[in-house]
């Protein structure tokens, strides 16, 4: 089958050769000569060096699983520049993508980041029948039904794990069980950047020190802006609900706040009202119908994870935030994956359907509001737009209220009156009780 596809492709021999020998060999037999994996690599930034120093040093162990793999070229924006990871690649670095797919190559891993070129250039490996492993959440975001679609046409894979919570690896397992992957809501923390800063302003620091900290220790990137508006985790969501909703979720139309919202007062009244707040990304659906958001939520009981409700109940996955190891290892685990079975993916999935009506859900909220308001006098106007207070509190010079879950509009309208009413701010986050907790 590999055979009749790559010869359809008009991909050469060798590489057809190469593959059918990993695949229908190594493998199947652990104790037979290891066969070379010849890895090629789209991008050797942070992601593609730790890949790269990954082949070398994990090659002793995954030659257990009857797979040597090698780093045999990489494509970079500047060859010309100095880098020790070129020692770890075999046929060295090149600016020329002509040069790139010149090279026999099993597999690719692409981590140029982005979605132009990395686009084009996973394109242009999958037409040729090379599967295609990426850390990329922007190329999947915007065009993994079309990459996935090819690579089946091409009877080859694109894999993804790494681009979406590769410290929580759990898309594989998913994937290979459609009836436990039918649900209806996803609810998770899918930035461990924005995580780290809003825990750090649990003990009072300010949203401005906790971010140069995250920079200083390396947790969040130079440019965080992506980590902090929320996008990153928006491109996340979507990704998830394609996979486990089958609907097509433009990132673009996700409601975000960004988390440099929140102060270390609002922490501390949050956890006044035992929650906390945490950088949420939730999306649930009907058909083409999607509530969803992105931005912090006060909520109970979050650990870093993703939380998936379907008709058989609730499974939350946890675990750490991804630093370049672990997505390196992810990749990794997926370039192996991909060689281990036998063939490539045949599942034709339910076609996935366009969004066309992605608003905010009805949550409980959680208030915070500046100027003159008294408890009771909030309490009564918000009753009024039938937004009913569970807590109010006041803490210095804000007042905080939690309410019962309310229509988003109904809120809008309500915290209008409310700002005339003191003379002062109202911003609203959504409130999550449980239904988040793992
Ligand atoms: N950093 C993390 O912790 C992390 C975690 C999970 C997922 N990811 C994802 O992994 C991917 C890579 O991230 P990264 O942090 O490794 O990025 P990075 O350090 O900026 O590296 C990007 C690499 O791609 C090359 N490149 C960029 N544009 C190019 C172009 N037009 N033509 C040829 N080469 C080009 C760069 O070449 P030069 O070296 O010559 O500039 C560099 O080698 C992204 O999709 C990111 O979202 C990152």
């Amino acid at each position: 089958m590999f055979g009749m596809v790559y010869l359809q492709a008009g991909a050469n021999l060798e590489r057809f050769v190469v593959i059918t020998t990993v695949l229908d060999h190594a493998a199947d037999d652990p104790a037979c000569v290891p066969a070379t994996c010849r890895i090629g690599l789209l991008g050797l930034g942070t992601i593609g060096a730790a890949f790269a120093r990954l082949t070398r040093d994990a090659g002793p162990h995954l030659s257990t699983r009857g797979i040597m793999p090698v780093a045999s070229i990489a494509l970079v924006r500047s060859a010309s520049r100095p880098r020790d990871a070129a020692d770890d690649v075999a046929a060295g670095v090149t600016d020329s993508a002509d040069v790139f797919f010149t090279e026999p190559l099993d597999v690719v891993v692409e981590v140029l980041g982005g979605v132009e070129p990395a686009y084009t250039l996973v394109r242009r490996a999958l037409d040729r029948g090379i599967p295609v492993v990426t850390a990329n959440k922007s190329l999947i975001a915007a065009h993994g039904e079309e990459l996935v679609t090819l690579a089946r046409r091409r009877g080859t894979s694109v894999r993804f794990e790494a681009g979406c919570i590769s410290g929580v690896p759990f898309l594989g397992t998913f994937e290979r069980r459609p009836l436990a992957s039918r649900a209806s809501a996803v609810t998770g923390i899918l930035n461990g950047t924005s995580n780290s800063i809003l825990t750090a302003m649990t003990s009072g620091v300010r949203f401005d020190a906790a971010l140069a900290d995250a920079q200083r220790l390396g947790f969040a990137e130079p440019d965080p802006g992506m980590d902090i508006s929320g996008r990153d985790a928006a491109e996340k969501l979507s990704i998830l609900a394609r996979l486990f909703g089958r609907v097509l979720l433009d990132p673009g139309t996700v409601p975000m706040e960004a988390i440099s919202a929140i102060e270390p007062e609002d922490i501390s009244a949050a956890t006044a009202f035992d929650g906390a707040i945490r950088p949420l990304a939730h999306a649930a659906w009907a058909g083409a119908t999607v509530r969803a958001f992105v931005g912090p939520a006060r909520v109970t009981g979050v650990t870093n994870g993703v939380v998936i409700e379907s008709a058989g109940g609730t499974q939350c996955y946890t675990g750490p935030g991804a630093g370049p190891a672990v997505t390196a290892a992810t990749l990794m685990d997926d370039v192996i994956e991909l060689l281990s079975e036998r063939r490539a993916r045949t599942l034709t999935p339910e076609p996935a359907k366009a969004a066309t009506d992605v608003r905010r859900p009805d949550t409980s909220w959680f208030l915070r509001l500046t100027g003159d308001a008294r408890r009771s006098d909030v309490a009564d106007l918000l009753g009024s737009y039938g937004v009913w207070c569970t807590r109010v509190a006041r803490r210095g010079d804000r007042t905080y209220v939690l309410t019962c879950a309310a229509n988003t509009s109904r809120v809008a309208a309500a915290l209008d009156a409310v700002r005339a009413a003191i003379g002062g701010t109202a911003t609203a986050f959504p409130a999550l009780d449980g239904d988040a907790a793992c």
